[in-house]
């Protein structure tokens, strides 16, 4: 399936008219048959699909759209379920030596010496869908599937018609205890599935894991009962009390164990490794007995084995730094490389993207890839016609690995990287780092402004789900008001609020001009033009300008961080705007702190903000043209503040200092600890310092502390101050 931001309208026209047909037959048959021909999640994957493409082409919405029938469909809704521990995802290794950077990271958080031993379980990574068991007294009370990582669906009465699930579990377990794991379908119950389905004139699922998960969000429990599934323990969220003190074991293979004696089925290849020579090991075996198996697996897990350095360890972002997921090699394919069709960023960057003849990897089209930039084409030696094997890793963009050259044909010539820009023909530049002298890898376009190509990406950036996040003003839209001279700036977007007969004009155009484009695709005759339009069609009209200008309306008050990742300021994302907006908490601060005098050396000291980081926004506010566009837009906004800081730590919004030699833990650890409740860790004590933690051979700053008259607490002391808190 094409993706959806790839369809031009002829193609996108052509497919709603599909779906919409499908989707009603499918209806039909569930309600006046009782007899669906499709899955739920296949009819689900068809609704989806259908407004996606709607969102991206307002214009085309049918008049009978499915998605004007809401609840044609019983929809399949289960209940929500908070998780109390969040669901985590594993960060990956794709290459042995990715494995050893893990350890090494591990050991060197926990200020280990580079050959010290850290034991690790090593898990086969089993691939099917991860669920939650919540056991109260040892009674299975609630069963979820992962969700969001935050919030999962009640599937309590699926999962236990599951016989590796325990209703009830023996021996003594924990009170409370959310047992985790994975779903999963071996091989020979797929296959029968596939059959009775088959038998049965039902469609057939792609793969185990597909069926897995589509068979445990069933609504019938009864369906899923016939559903051969299995179930691996691997993990635990909530547990009474919560401390690790209280878990019945002191070491994820000893958890497993536990698991295992409540009655829970836990995988038999599980093994404890103590150096990467044994991991690695383990990991090509696995990989060699991976196809007999009998279920799909797509990697192993590592995880350090011993629970209080889990919890020293702790998380970076949504992944556990004390575990990752070793893949085993994605897959390949060969195809043909038809064209490179150079894209012109927001930044103006030239990115090379290669346009293949469709091939299949690991159950997946793929007709793109990316060339990443000028050097890979040259060292890949890629030419158009070239044969090429392509590569898919999980979700990632397949890339080129390399190219087939006894199958090159005759006459290929070397790809010649454009140097102008293709949009505005401006000189496109590989700049040079002054300081490094080194030549940036990328070529970008120098017309910067009268460059239509990024004015239209910063705007689509300016209005995307992380910044402005203005629904139903899509890349389209942009685009077309863009040429239409509607657009050229941020501000000019609230402006359409005022000339709402123009943006219904421009629209109506357009639409006019597509469907014509659709008949002379399809053959047919040019419409005679009445110059009046249909009534439902004018109405259906009226109703996109209508909320796209609520829309806009809605979006004039905005928070700060929203308003600084919108910017579009080079290498500010949603996460420095973020550290930005808490810095300085008013629009007004940072406006102030950006125009000051000394605004690149403030930048520098900001926590998290590297030179490059700091430059590039030192020079966005350096440029008067984006002052004066940022005050246009100003003068549409209302700008929310910032919260201030949390306090719900007893050290949240206190800066630190840490000196001496620290016994418990290493000083990069202890930072990251104090700054994940929400603490400043500073190098050097002044009268801001609100604490100085101080470990045997502290000196001057110690000293300085009392000077201050600073509290200085001991490490015990500051442990207890922080409590049992990750
Ligand atoms: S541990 C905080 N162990 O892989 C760690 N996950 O990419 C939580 N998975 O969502 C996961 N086998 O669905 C863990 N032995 C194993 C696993 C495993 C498969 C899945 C799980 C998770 C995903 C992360």
């Amino acid at each position: 399936m094409r993706e959806v931001d790839k369809l031009n309208s002829v193609e996108a026209g052509k497919e709603l008219d599909r779906l919409a047909k499908d989707i009603a037959e499918h209806d039909r048959r569930y309600h006046g048959e009782d007899a669906p021909s499709i899955s739920d999640a296949a009819y689900d994957a068809l609704r989806l699909r259908n407004a996606a493409i709607e969102a991206r082409f307002p214009l085309l919405v049918r008049p009978d759209s499915p998605s004007h029938r809401v609840g044609a469909k019983v929809s399949a809704k289960f209940a929500k379920v908070t998780h109390r521990v969040p669901m985590l995802s594993l960060d990956n290794a794709f290459d042995d030596e990715e494995v050893a950077d893990f350890l090494g990271r591990v050991r060197r958080f926990l200020g280990l010496k580079e050959d010290d031993p850290v034991a690790v379980t090593a898990e086969p990574k089993i691939d099917g869908l991860s669920a939650s068991l919540r056991y109260e007294k040892g009674v299975l009370v609630q069963g979820a599937t992962r969700g969001d990582g935050g919030e999962g669906e009640d599937i309590t009465a699926n999962l236990k018609t599951i016989a590796d699930i325990p209703l009830r579990l023996n021996g003594k377990p924990p009170a409370i205890l959310e047992v985790r794991g994975e779903v999963y379908m071996t091989h020979k119950a797929f296959a029968a599935l596939n059959k009775r389905q088959d038998k049965d004139g039902k469609p057939t699922y792609a793969n185990p894991r597909n069926s897995a998960a589509g068979s445990v969000r069933q609504l019938d429990p009864a369906i899923t009962a016939r559903r051969d599934l299995n179930f691996f323990a691997y993990t635990w969220g909530e547990v009474s009390g919560g401390a690790i003190s209280e878990l019945p074991a002191k070491t994820q293979s000893g958890m497993l164990e536990k698991f295992e004696s409540y009655g829970l089925k836990v995988n038999p290849l599980v093994r404890r490794c103590e150096t990467l020579k044994e991991i690695l090991k383990f990991y090509r075996d696995i990989e060699s007995k991976r196809a007999k198996l009998g279920y799909d697996i797509d990697g192993v897990v590592y995880k350090v084995d011993r629970l209080d350095l889990q919890a020293r360890l702790g998380f970076v972002s949504r992944s556990p730094r004390w575990a990752i997921a070793h893949k085993f090699a994605a897959e390949q394919a060969e195809t043909v490389l038809e064209d490179i069709e150079i894209q012109v960023g927001r930044t103006g960057k030239l990115a090379p993207v290669a346009r293949l003849k469709p091939v299949t990897v690991g159950g997946v089209v793929v007709q793109n890839a990316t060339l990443h930039n000028e050097d890979e084409i040259a060292r890949l030696d890629a030419r158009i016609g070239d044969t090429v094997v392509i590569q898919r890793a999980g979700d990632v963009i397949p890339q080129i690995l390399r190219i087939i050259p006894e199958k090159r044909p005759r006459g290929a010539k070397p790809y010649k990287f454009p140097q102008q820009c293709p949009i505005c023909h401006s000189h496109a530049v590989r700049e040079v780092d002054e300081k490094t002298g080194k030549t940036d890898v990328d070529r970008r376009c120098t017309g910067g402004l009268i460059c239509d190509a990024q004015t239209v990406e910063r705007l689509k950036y300016f209005v995307a789900r992380d910044a402005f996040d203005i629904e139903g003003l899509g890349g389209t839209m942009i685009e077309l008001f863009h040429e239409k001279g509607l657009l050229k700036e941020p501000a000019d977007i609230f402006a359409l609020t005022q000339k709402p007969e123009k943006v219904s004009k421009v629209l109506a155009e357009h639409r006019a001009a597509l469907s014509e484009e659709r008949r002379a695709a399809e053959g047919k005759e040019a419409l005679k033009s009445s110059g009046k339009k249909a009534k439902p069609e004018k109405d259906r009209e009226d109703k996109v300008v209508e909320n796209l200008m609520a829309a806009i309306e809605r979006r004039r008050t905005i928070s700060l961080d929203r308003l600084i990742n919108a910017l579009g300021i080079r290498h500010v994302g949603e996460t420095t705007a973020r550290l930005l907006a808490r810095r300085y908490l008013t629009l007004d601060a940072f406006l102030k702190g950006m125009t000051a005098d000394d605004a690149l050396e403030e930048l520098q000291h900001i926590e998290g903000i590297g030179g490059v980081v700091a430059e590039a926004i030192h020079d966005f506010f350096d440029e008067p043209h984006n002052v004066k566009a940022l005050g246009r837009l100003l003068e549409w906004l209302t700008v929310m503040d910032m919260p201030a800081p949390a306090k719900s730590s007893p050290v949240s919004g206190k800066t630190v200092v840490f000196t001496g030699t620290l016994e418990k833990m290493t000083r990069q650890e202890a930072k990251a600890r104090a700054e994940s409740l929400g603490a400043k860790v500073s190098g050097s004590v002044s009268a801001k310092t609100d604490i100085v933690v101080a470990g045997p051979g502290a000196g001057s700053k110690l000293k300085e502390a009392q000077a201050h008259g600073v509290q200085v607490l001991d490490e015990e002391a500051w442990l207890k101050l922080i409590g049992g808190q990750k």
